[in-house]
């Protein structure tokens, strides 16, 4: 009789298991069919190299959440920031692997992956945060992530923090002839030091761990880089000078394991597109809110914080554009879609 009963109470729990499934609710607010489609659990990791005061990391953050809430707590996510698991080539290795889900991973990194995603350094190319915003649904954006197919990644979607402006220890540059016989720190990638040394600058590819000791000690006379880290890592503290040229955009792209997101049913997959497109948006409209704060922000610190007129940089924008449009069609599509 106990064994009968036992066997009564299981068949019950199964049937109360798939009445649970069958009610499940989609992320288009239906019911699912019986086949219990929508009731995969998923505890995905991701991971940046930014540390959690940088506005990548709060993205990731705001991708989370909505995860969570799209998903009825059916996705969790973990975040992994400040390069806890290895440099930007060791996550995308992981990502590739399926060790790791997500990964938000620069331009300029990606761009020795897929030589395209260099398109996002055409200097000039945006007036602001929210051009650049734009861009993101543009053909051309999306056709640079299909690149990352072949590569056993799909590319979601970008990223902007800060666009790029240029610290200077002592001089005070107000010209691009200025920097010429300058040592300038600029992230090693190709596009982005092409346009420092065609002023005849010089640049030092360092990892951003050592920028700033090498301000410091006077091995570089400045540097590429976003007002962001600027303030988050005390450059202010090393370098008198911050000319907002906002002269490039600087986005992460956000990248997927191919396998483990195509093998999601559509309409998970649909749901980390939603997300992932409402934390970029987030990220973007929240950083450009942030600008006049930022400059303030370093002028209480000391700085000299100034602009110059960007057409001086026209010459400059010109080599960039004959040389670059010539390496990848992409390019040559993105210059001539957003260049004025
Ligand atoms: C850089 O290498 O310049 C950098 C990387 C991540 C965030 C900000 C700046």
């Amino acid at each position: 009789m106990r064994k009968f009963m036992k066997g009564i109470s299981f068949f019950a729990m199964a049937v109360l298991l798939i009445f649970t499934a069958a009610c499940n609710k989609g992320s288009d607010g239906t019911a699912n069919s019986a086949s219990g489609e929508l009731d995969e659990t998923y505890q995905f990791k991701l991971a940046h190299i930014t540390p959690p005061s940088h506005m990548w990391h709060k993205a990731a953050e705001k991708f989370a959440e909505e995860l969570d809430k799209r998903s009825d707590g059916r996705m969790q996510l973990e975040i992994y920031p400040s390069s806890q698991l290895g440099t930007e080539a060791d996550m995308v290795e992981q990502i590739s692997a399926g060790s790791v889900d997500f990964g938000f991973i620069t331009a300029a990194y990606m761009s020795s992956r897929s030589p395209s995603f260099a398109a996002w350094f055409t200097p000039y190319a945006f007036e602001d945060l929210h051009e650049a915003n734009d861009a993101r649904e543009s053909e051309v954006a999306k056709k640079i992530l299909g690149t990352l197919d072949e590569q056993g990644m799909v590319g979601l979607d970008y990223f902007f923090a800060g666009q790029r402006v240029m610290l200077f220890k002592d001089k005070k540059v107000e010209k691009p002839e200025d920097m010429k016989g300058l040592k300038l720190r600029v992230t090693p990638s190709p596009p982005m030091q092409d346009f420092y040394t065609s002023t005849g600058a010089s640049t030092e590819g360092l990892p951003l761990p050592e920028v700033y000791s090498a301000a410091q000690t006077g091995v570089i006379d400045g540097m590429d880089m976003d007002l962001d880290a600027t303030i988050t890592n005390k450059y202010y503290e090393v370098v008198d000078y911050g000319l907002v040229s906002n002269h490039m955009v600087w986005p992460a792209v956000a990248i997927v394991n191919k396998k483990t997101f195509e093998g999601m049913p559509e309409a998970d997959q649909k749901i980390i597109r939603e997300a992932i497109a409402a934390a970029a948006e987030y990220s973007a409209m929240t950083r450009a809110d942030q600008e006049e704060e930022f400059k303030q922000t370093l002028k209480d610190e000391g700085m000299d914080i100034y602009e110059i007129d960007p057409a001086l940089f026209d010459p400059y924008k010109q080599q960039f554009d004959e040389k670059y449009g010539k390496q990848d069609p992409l390019i040559q599509e993105f210059i001539d879609t957003f260049r004025d």
